[in-house]
């Protein structure tokens, strides 16, 4: 993978060039414009270069931001680390006001360390967040004549005796923050593609938009593609933006076919809450999908093993789906396959949990006909056969579902966590979704 590097620091490049090549990216040369360091964090500053150089360039952009962070000056020089005098990149002039500042702190309280945040921003807006850090003091003059910045008066704690401008580059790259933070991102890159995108978009209606224009860019390529769809308030804003781009003439979904995930049983399928009337008002009724092409599980079926044969049966007719669109439930449910003891296979007839009546109720307030507690539901081995898979996930109730779909381990105690095995999923979320993610790729398109 050709990979672009925003800096214009020579031996920064060639840090990160040693590092890469073995991994088999190579670093390309590519001139970029300058970008303002106005962030107040080092991760900020490395966002807004990589993501700079992405929207330039087109191709992945790995941008850094690093710094001496001084205990006894309450974390300066920081994010002004290369301007800590005024101008950028005076290495002489702002070794010389550190020292000057820390004149009289003795060596106890001359705790520092070295931070390196790094972000890879890729063109489908995935990105990566990581930092490194480098614990040592600050010496009391220049030793050494390697590296470059604060080098020759940082003494790291895990090279004794030595100030960083002593070690060879092999040693630098083995314990410095840069060396550390990139020995991540190297292992993040060699994990390549496969594993779950995870796209984080500032609000659901952001959402909406790149997920709606991922499906109709899918149906403009493949006008006979097959999706599956979700209900929910997931979905919503997708359905409302695939509607606006067929008014604008811009997706048409005439040979389009559609599977819906699952429908509650005991409930007639005219019902103002069943989700054939949701699909029918959210989305069916304002684009120019034929009837006869959208596809439901029958709540209503005599016999369980016979519909779903039925329901298999078509979704095989049709080719199989191109693309499965899903919602998480608070409990991690997909579909309405709820956490139990194993993964499901084909559609069934299933008993709601707790969690889910709660939590869908609220659509049934001033219903004739209360909260049915069954429902058939695509099984997770059906989802699964789906080529690509989009999950939607927006709120905070949402948070701890997808801190375990994406960071637990795989158990049909939280079934959407099976996704992490599937070649081709992304997933969307909102920042409350995001919160309790440990490595979140935080998107900044
Ligand atoms: C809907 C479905 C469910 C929902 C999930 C999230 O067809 O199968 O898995 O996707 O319960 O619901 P919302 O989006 O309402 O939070």
């Amino acid at each position: 993978m050709t990979i672009v590097l925003a800096t214009h620091n020579k031996k920064k490049r060639a840090e990160l060039a040693r590092i890469l090549a073995p991994l088999g990216h190579d670093l390309a040369d590519v001139p970029l414009s300058d970008v303002e360091e106005t962030g107040l964090t080092f991760e900020e500053n490395a966002r807004l270069k990589a993501a700079s150089g992405c929207r330039e360039t087109g191709l992945p952009c790995v941008g850094d931001d690093s710094g001496l962070c001084v205990d006894a000056l309450d974390g300066a020089p920081g994010v002004f680390s290369a301007r800590f005098v005024g101008t950028h990149g005076d290495d002489e002039a702002n070794i010389a006001k550190l020292l000057d500042m820390l004149r009289d702190t003795p060596e106890e309280r001359r705790t520092a360390r070295f931070v390196c945040s790094i972000c890879c921003v890729y063109p489908d807006g995935r990105e990566i967040a990581l930092r490194g850090t480098c614990e040592g003091r600050i010496a009391f003059g220049r030793v050494g004549t390697g590296g470059f910045g604060y080098d020759p008066v940082f003494l790291p704690d895990e090279a004794p005796g030595f100030t960083m401008a002593q070690l060879s580059p092999e040693t630098k790259d083995k314990l410095s923050h840069r060396g550390k933070a990139l020995a991540l991102l190297a292992e993040k890159l060699m994990q390549g593609d496969t594993g779950v995108k995870v796209i984080v978009l500032p609000d659901k209606g952001a959402i909406g938009q790149a997920v709606g224009d991922l499906i109709c860019d899918l149906v403009s390529q493949k006008q006979d593609a097959v999706l599956g769809l979700a209900t929910g308030s997931s979905p919503v804003p997708t359905y409302q933006r695939m509607a606006a781009r067929h008014r604008a003439g811009e997706a048409s979904f005439q040979n389009v076919k559609t599977f819906n995930l699952d429908e509650y049983c005991d409930l007639p399928e005219e019902h103002e809450t069943s989700y054939h009337t949701f699909m029918r008002e959210q989305l069916f009724s304002h684009i120019d999908i034929l009837p006869g092409n959208t596809h439901f599980l029958d709540g209503n079926c005599a016999d369980e093993a016979a519909e779903s044969e039925r329901f298999s049966r078509a979704i095989g007719a049709a080719g199989g789906i191109d693309l499965q669109l899903l919602g998480i439930g608070r409990n991690g449910h997909i579909g309405f396959n709820e956490p139990g003891p194993s993964f499901t296979g084909a559609a069934y007839r299933t008993a709601l949990t707790e969690s889910t009546i709660e939590a869908n109720s609220p659509n049934f307030v001033g219903s004739d006909i209360p909260m049915p507690h069954y429902a058939m539901t695509m099984g997770v081995g059906q989802i699964l056969q789906a080529r690509q898979i989009v999950l939607i996930a927006t709120g905070e109730e949402k948070a701890k579902a997808v801190k375990a779909m994406l960071e637990g381990e795989i158990t049909p105690r939280c079934p959407a966590s099976i996704l992490q095995e599937h070649p081709d999923v992304t997933v969307y979320l909102d920042p409350a979704a995001a919160a309790l993610l440990a490595d979140t790729p935080r998107t900044s398109l």
